[in-house]
């Protein structure tokens, strides 16, 4: 059976979606079959940033209205072991016994897979996953952005569905001018345990383009730390000013 990962915001715009594709990356490269579902339901993303909008016919409704899930299941040209279901194209067509029945065959046919969910609070969406599904808050160092991390950590808390927090677009020279002066601080304001720090990156603002994340670039390394972390291997944060 493989693992199950939500990224989610309470903010949008602060990276869900490029921290799904990232993580994705990382683990396909560490040799996992790696299934990405966006569940961004008319604002579809994943299938533009992964280069398989050209290909795909079919989506998550499809999926959930009775089509095979391997006839909406799209290889991800550019990155063995990395696979996609695109989500529906119009809102309304994700239903909650349907996503149920999906995520439980997903894990059985993927090493992981990954539930890239829309900004806001979707708890009866989140309750249809797996009981054993790690939620992945995705939090910028803002105070919007982290405020609205601790009302999902609150809500995801109150439905004992296990949580952790990643802080994204980190940048080393803005941190003293932020209201945050260090990480433990929006770390205590979200109220989640922090499993990693990505950094601002030209590598991942230009990545729908390039649709590369080199190897050696810093995005790429946080990336597979927190991949490191999330299959319980243990990684020490770099320094600040390394991240
Ligand atoms: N670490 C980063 N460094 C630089 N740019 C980034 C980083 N993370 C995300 N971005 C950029 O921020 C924008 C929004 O990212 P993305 O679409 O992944 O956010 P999202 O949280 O999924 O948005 P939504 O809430 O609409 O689903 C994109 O243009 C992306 O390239
Ligand atoms: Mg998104």
């Amino acid at each position: 059976m493989g693992k199950v990962f939500a990224t989610v915001s309470g903010k949008g715009g602060v990276g869900k979606s490029s921290v799904t594709a990232g993580l994705g990356i990382a683990l396909a490269q560490k040799g996992k079959r790696v299934l990405l579902v966006d569940m961004d339901e008319g604002l579809r993303c994943l299938d533009l940033l992964l280069g398989v909008d050209k290909t795909a016919v079919f989506d998550l409704s499809d999926i959930l209205s009775g089509k095979a899930i391997e006839d909406a299941v799209y290889p991800c040209a550019y990155k063995e072991g990395l696979f996609l279901v695109p989500a529906p194209a119009k809102t309304g067509l994700i239903v909650n016994d349907a996503l149920r029945s999906f995520a439980t065959s997903v894990k059985g046919m993927f090493d992981i897979v990954i539930f890239d969910f829309p900004a806001g609070i979707n708890e009866e969406q989140y309750l249809s996953l797996p009981e054993d599904t790690l939620f992945l808050t995705v939090a910028i160092p803002d105070p919007v952005s982290v405020r609205d991390a601790a009302a999902i950590s609150d809500v995801l808390y109150s439905k004992n569905l296990e949580a952790r927090l990643i802080i994204n677009r980190f940048k080393y020279k803005l941190k003293r001018k932020l209201r945050f002066k260090n990480v433990d601080e929006i770390i205590d304001t979200a109220t989640l345990r922090l499993i990693g720090i990505v950094p601002e990156s030209d590598e991942i603002a230009l990545f729908s383009l390039k649709k590369k994340l080199p190897k050696r670039s810093r995005a790429f390394k946080a990336f597979s730390r927190i991949t490191d972390r999330l299959e319980g291997v243990g990684k020490p944060l770099p320094k600040a000013k390394k991240i």
